[in-house]
């Protein structure tokens, strides 16, 4: 169970999914299942792609549903000549609450480096937004057993040099590579051993209270017929779910999990 002061947050990552017709028509759907008792529960991020994200907040804000807007990406820098970006403050404006930061997507497709990271890590927390840093090994690395390796040391990058009252505020997402998208999930207890040892290096880098505040989520797989057993874990405060947030039912299903017990 994670610890009361811990409030789990399960995300909805859309990636290029969903035009914004579609994603309105979704977050309706989805506001029919999801009530009051789930949303006092748990914290619910929705991340959909960039040309939705002012229809869905307009519906949030018209209906003042309990969604929190999410993006799913951010460039670091504030303004310029960077075609096709899109900078901090101007999510901020949308009432984005959360961006995800460091995907292994964009990592891996649109090379964004450890150090980009940092820099996005730093931006979106000036302007007022959590970012979602997700860390994850590749199957060949954890093949390898250089999982906590790889996992740590992204982390670190992440966390370098920042107060500890900043890294109580953000979220590490626990994402990996090898099952995201691919049907298969690590065991709880696997994700536990990594989330567990993120915690760790908190603990050992920023101090206790920063530890027990920061929240790890995990992410690859996840579906209605997982969740249960992966929040049951000590480490685990959330999930950022990709394929399974597209269907309404599924994602509800996923955001009550504390209804059908592990
Ligand atoms: P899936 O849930 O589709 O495996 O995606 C996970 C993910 O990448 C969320 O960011």
């Amino acid at each position: 169970m994670s610890s009361d002061a811990r409030k789990p947050l399960i995300s909805g990552n859309w990636k290029m999914h969903l035009n914004h017709f579609e994603a309105i028509q979704l977050v309706q759907k989805l506001n029919y299942l999801v009530t009051k008792e789930d949303f006092d529960a748990v914290d619910v991020s929705l991340h959909p792609p960039f040309t939705d994200i002012r229809s869905v907040q307009t519906l949030i804000e018209a209906d003042e549903l309990r969604f929190l807007l999410g993006a799913q990406h951010c460039h670091f820098e504030e303004k310029g000549a960077f075609t096709g970006e899109v900078a901090p403050s101007m999510l901020a404006k949308l009432s984005v609450k959360y961006v995800i930061v460091g995907h292994s997507e964009r990592r891996e497709i649109f090379g964004e480096t450890d150090e980009m990271v940092a820099n996005k890590t730093t931006s979106i927390l000036k302007a007022a937004m959590t970012p979602i840093v997700c860390v994850g090994e590749t199957l060949e690395e954890r093949e390898a057993g250089s999982t906590e390796s790889k996992v740590i040391g992204q982390v670190r990058s992440a966390l370098a040099k920042r107060a500890p009252d900043t890294v109580s505020k953000l979220v590490i997402a626990y994402e990996p590579i090898w099952a995201i998208g691919t049907g298969r999930t690590a065991t709880a207890a696997d994700a536990q051993a990594v989330c567990g040892a993120i915690r760790g290096e908190v603990r050992a880098s920023h101090g206790n209270e920063a530890a027990r505040a920061l929240r790890i989520q995990y992410g690859g797989s996840v579906k209605a017929g997982n969740i249960a057993e992966l929040m049951a874990q000590p480490d685990i405060d959330g999930a950022l779910v990709g394929g399974a947030s597209l269907d309404p039912d599924e994602f509800a299903r996923i955001v009550k999990y504390r209804l059908h017990a592990a």
